[in-house]
């Protein structure tokens, strides 16, 4: 890991509020408030961006279901969404909704100088339009007549939009991503671009002349913006983009987009264009994290097994969710989660893992030295943990971190200090000494993952005179 300071920008996707959040939506963001709260351990000037995406054709329609006007509307979700992440232990810097006048007023500014670039242009458009994509589909990509994905029949439009010449960036866009100057991670992700790119890319409409819930295209108002060239902009207008200079050349270039991988394309292809034409440089890297099912399912209201992580938070408490969810799926991969496993990895790894080696030491130090030990340096070196989560690698991290918890575990029942110290002190004190040690550097470690576990094992370790906590860390679920 880089030893100096320096800045690191990190987002997650902006998500739509046409439904409150579930599990999927807090997976991203906990493994970028993870990598957030890391960088501000090592000093670095972190700056972690998340927020809605409020505008456009679904999110309207939802307004409409609900019976509400859009603007109520929107507020009511994203409100949900902001309250879930504090529930998760989830700190952003800064929370951007696109219905905000910050945001409307640097899309404007970012409009104006795409047109000013030449690139875009007026023409006809006749398409399928997936309002659950949001996007446009092609005819191939339908089955049955439906999209696959949302099961619902496209709309066949024809329109007059504003395009973007996106075809021009083909052969920029390719270098600058098989030179890793756009990082694509992980690189299964970046194949996938690289040879999405060399099919030829097409220029896209930028505006929507039928869709009123959305941001006016300034020279054109009766037509709005499209919502996913507004949407990928927030990166650019939470950070000052044409108001504050100073601040958008502090933070920009983002240096990490956090995402899922159905997204890779907007933000791998699209975005970087759209930058280039303004003359902005493009993100550095972007990540993409694979899906979760639940219980061998996709996550769907239909089939009914949409899971709000508040459920999970009452149940377990934030840490223990934030813990699971890193842990039992390699980040970047796809992967199962159900309650079951939840509870079992609780129970197992937290609670009579962690939590109980935590009461055995600080029980052990109560009882044999009268809560007096000096915190010492960890006699076990606990770096890998900390440079797997830098690369993302949070399942391993939490592997070998939970090495350490059985290798603990392991010296106190060969070494019996409840009987060794009637002949041996000495060796008791030495013994729980570096246990002591050992269990402050471990959370440490943890802290980005879990920050209030991690908390409470290091304020009971750093008091002057130790004593057994009155509650259990993890209490056991039964
Ligand atoms: N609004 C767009 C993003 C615009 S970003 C400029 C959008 N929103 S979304 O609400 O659909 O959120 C998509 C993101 O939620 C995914 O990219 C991923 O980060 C997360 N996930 C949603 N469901 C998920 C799973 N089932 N599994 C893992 N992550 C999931 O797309």
């Amino acid at each position: 890991m880089p030893e100096e300071q320096k800045k690191f920008y990190i987002t997650t996707p902006i998500y739509y509020v046409n439904d409150k959040p579930h599990i999927g939506h807090a997976y991203t963001t906990i493994a970028a408030d993870v990598l957030a709260r890391l960088h501000r351990q090592l000093g670095d000037d972190t700056w972690f961006l998340t927020g809605t995406d409020e505008h456009g054709a679904k999110i309207e329609a939802a307004a409409k279901k609900a019976g509400k006007n859009p603007q109520e509307f929107v507020d009511e979700v994203s409100a949900k969404y902001s309250l879930t992440w504090d529930q998760l232990g989830i700190a952003p810097d800064d929370f951007i909704r696109t219905t905000e006048d910050r945001h409307k007023k640097s899309v404007a500014i970012f409009l104006n100088n795409l047109k000013n670039s030449g690139k875009v242009y007026g023409g006809d458009y006749e398409g399928l339009y997936c309002v659950g994509h949001e996007a446009f589909i092609k005819e191939s990509d339908l089955v049955d007549g439906v999209c696959p994905e949302h099961k619902t029949k496209p709309e066949k439009i024809k329109e007059k939009n504003w395009f973007f010449k996106l075809s021009d960036y083909q052969n920029i866009l390719k270098e600058k991503i098989e030179k890793d100057e756009i990082l694509i991670q992980p690189n299964t992700r970046k194949n996938e671009v690289l040879s999405f790119i060399n099919q030829g890319l097409e220029d896209i409409a930028i505006s929507r002349p039928n869709v009123k819930w959305g941001i006016p295209i300034p020279w054109d108002i009766d037509q709005t913006t499209y919502v996913w060239v507004e949407a990928l902009f927030n990166y650019c207008s939470a950070v000052g983009y044409g108001i504050d200079q100073e601040k958008f050349q502090k933070y920009w270039p983002a240096d990490l987009h956090m995402m899922g991988k159905e997204i890779i394309k907007f933000h791998c292809i699209i975005w970087p264009a759209l930058l280039l034409a303004i003359e902005i440089e493009p993100p550095k890297r972007v990540f993409a994290n694979g899906f979760f099912t639940v219980a061998g399912q996709k996550i769907s209201k239909t089939i009914g097994n949409v899971i709000d992580p508040n459920d999970w938070v009452a149940k377990y408490g934030a840490d223990a969710v934030r813990y699971f969810l890193l842990r039992e799926v390699p980040f970047g991969e796809d992967g199962d989660v159900s309650e079951e496993k939840l509870k079992s990895r609780y129970n197992s790894d937290l609670a009579n893992g962690l939590g109980n080696l935590f009461s055995r030491i600080t029980n052990m130090v109560e009882k044999f030295l009268d809560g007096d030990v000096e915190l010492t340096k960890s006699p076990r070196d606990l770096s890998e943990v900390s440079e797997a989560f830098y690369n993302l690698d949070f399942s391993h991290g939490l592997e070998v971190a939970w090495e350490t918890v059985a290798w603990a575990d392991g010296l106190i029942d060969k070494a019996k200090p409840w009987e060794l110290h009637k002949t041996e002190p000495k060796k008791v004190k030495e013994l729980l000494i570096n246990l002591v040690a050992v269990l402050s550097e471990l959370a440490l470690k943890l802290s980005p993952i879990m920050p209030d576990a991690a908390n409470k094992i290091r304020e009971a370790l750093e008091q002057e005179k130790i004593t057994k906590p009155s509650a259990p860390l993890f209490p056991k679920i039964d």
